[in-house]
């Protein structure tokens, strides 16, 4: 398979103007393959935030190597589409605008991407609400243009921190089959961040187990669960194998504390 992330040893301190350091990470290492969809799951404030934010260019590192599509990373790049727990709509445009507007800020044919702009915002189920302004929208919804704003200029990697934290359970894991949907059509690799465990097991092909602070890979489950995945793949025996194995490693760390 061929590589979509690779992190070797990647390192991060921050330095305190008060000359208290915080090490946020050390050494992590993983790769994800093309097309792969990863979860990482681990405790609060053990660098999952830090760890895509240098993946997305907007956080140095302090070491390590770190190469996207078989470049090293050095600065915010056009091919990485970013979903945080925020929605981070513009008030004052409406849903087309706000999901264009990459095309500005990369000065992008409007009209190709207007296209791509009507068909994502169909597929996400937003086809009535083009012209409707954020605050006219659910949180959920607000969260699905922020997603069809991420695909629209087809990034190849996909990085998502915590991008349903803010919902309700049951929106919550509607937006997740809607996400694997997506992605099942557009084909990119995600990289994406929860606290559930379960929600990371339902997605992905494999969960990387990460370590509280200074944040380390502890494991690393592959989840071989058949596609498409269904609201009662939670209730078979594999997936709760999956789900437990997570939180035994998690607990156990914590014991160790
Ligand atoms: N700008 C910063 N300056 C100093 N320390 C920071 C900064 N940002 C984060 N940290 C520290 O780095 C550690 C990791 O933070 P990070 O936000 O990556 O955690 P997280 O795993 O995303 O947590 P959560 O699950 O709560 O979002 C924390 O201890 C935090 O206090
Ligand atoms: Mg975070």
């Amino acid at each position: 398979m061929l590589e979509s992330i690779c992190i070797e040893r990647l390192c991060k301190v921050y330095r305190a103007r008060d000359g208290t350091d915080v090490e946020a990470l050390r050494e992590v290492s993983f790769t994800v393959g093309r097309g792969e969809f990863v979860s990482i799951v681990g405790q609060s404030g053990c660098g999952k935030s830090t760890l895509l934010k240098i993946l997305a260019g907007l956080l140095p590192k302090s070491s390590g190597t770190l190469f996207i599509e078989g470049q090293a990373v050095d600065g915010p790049r056009r091919d990485i589409g970013i979903v945080f727990q925020k929605a981070l709509l513009l008030e004052w445009r409406r849903v087309l605008d706000n999901v264009l507007l990459p095309v500005e800020i990369f000065r992008l044919d409007r009209r190709e991407y207007e296209a791509k702009a009507l068909r994502l915002l169909r597929t996400a189920g937003l086809a009535e609400f083009l012209r409707k302004y954020p605050f006219e929208l659910s949180g959920g919804m607000q969260q699905r243009v922020a997603l069809c704003r991420a695909l629209l200029a087809e990034p190849a990697l996909l990085l998502m921190d915590e991008p349903f934290g803010a919902l309700d359970t049951l929106t919550r894991q509607k937006m997740g089959f809607e996400l694997l949907r997506l992605w099942e059509e557009w084909k990119s690799t995600v990289l994406f961040v929860t606290h559930d465990i379960d929600e990371a097991v339902m997605l992905s092909d494999r969960v990387l187990v990460m370590s509280s602070r200074p944040g380390r890979i502890m494991d690393s489950v592959t989840v071989d669960l058949p596609r498409p995945r269904q609201i009662f793949t939670k209730d078979t025996p594999e997936f709760i194998r999956f789900s437990s194995r997570i939180r035994r490693c998690l607990w156990e760390e914590v014991g160790n504390d």
